[in-house]
């Protein structure tokens, strides 16, 4: 079976595809030819995914997945949410994304977050959404320097390290996005 996965992202594509069962071929969106950003105009994450997804099924009449995540913070009425990329005005500018947020959380006592990640499947013309949470904290300074985005400030409940100071095996374990992705692999397995 073919499978689009909506990303252009490698190191999103080469970490889904090893955890694939063999009989789904997968195919990234330079794969299939589709090379422009397929806009991200939802109000919420789930909106985003199911949007990227169907683009791929219309415009290319193949099965596909795509995900979006967004991190919530609650005593900011969960923002940055939908707009995590763009926190700070320009798209992925990690740096001042974390800026932005660490100096809107400096008088907050509450500093509980929770990452979110929507991955939603569109196969055979049906659509299935599959979420996967991690919850955690936003610490006050930067620590480590793995991974990407909030990674730096964000420490998963239960840990004493930071995403950033995890390995990707460790993250992907007991993140967000590992967790919507084995939901969605055990989905497409049965
Ligand atoms: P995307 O939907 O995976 O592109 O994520 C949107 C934005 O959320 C990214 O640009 C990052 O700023 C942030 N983000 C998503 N996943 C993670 C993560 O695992 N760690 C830290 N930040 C993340």
């Amino acid at each position: 079976m073919k499978l689009v996965f909506a990303t252009h992202n490698k190191n999103k594509f080469t970490e889904v595809k090893a955890m694939l069962p063999h009989h789904i071929e997968l195919l990234s969106l330079d794969d299939i030819g589709c090379n422009e950003d397929i806009e991200e105009t939802g109000e919420t994450i789930e909106d985003n995914a199911i949007l990227k997804a169907n683009y791929v099924r219309d415009t290319y009449n193949l099965n596909c997945f795509a995900d979006d995540t967004g991190l919530e913070v609650q005593s900011l009425n969960n923002e940055p949410g939908v707009y995590s990329a763009r926190y700070a005005g320009v798209s992925h500018d990690s740096n001042a994304n974390i800026k932005k947020l660490l100096s809107n959380l400096e008088n907050k006592e509450n500093r509980s977050a929770r990452f979110k990640t929507a991955i939603a499947l569109s196969l055979d013309h049906e659509e299935v959404m599959f979420l996967g949470i991690c919850e955690g904290e936003i610490i006050k300074e930067l620590r480590g320097d793995s991974g990407f985005g909030y990674d730096p400030i964000f420490q998963p409940k239960g840990f004493d390290k930071t995403f950033a100071e995890m390995t990707l095996q460790q993250k992907s374990e007991i993140g967000h996005r590992g967790k919507a992705m084995r939901k969605l692999i055990d989905y497409l397995s049965k």
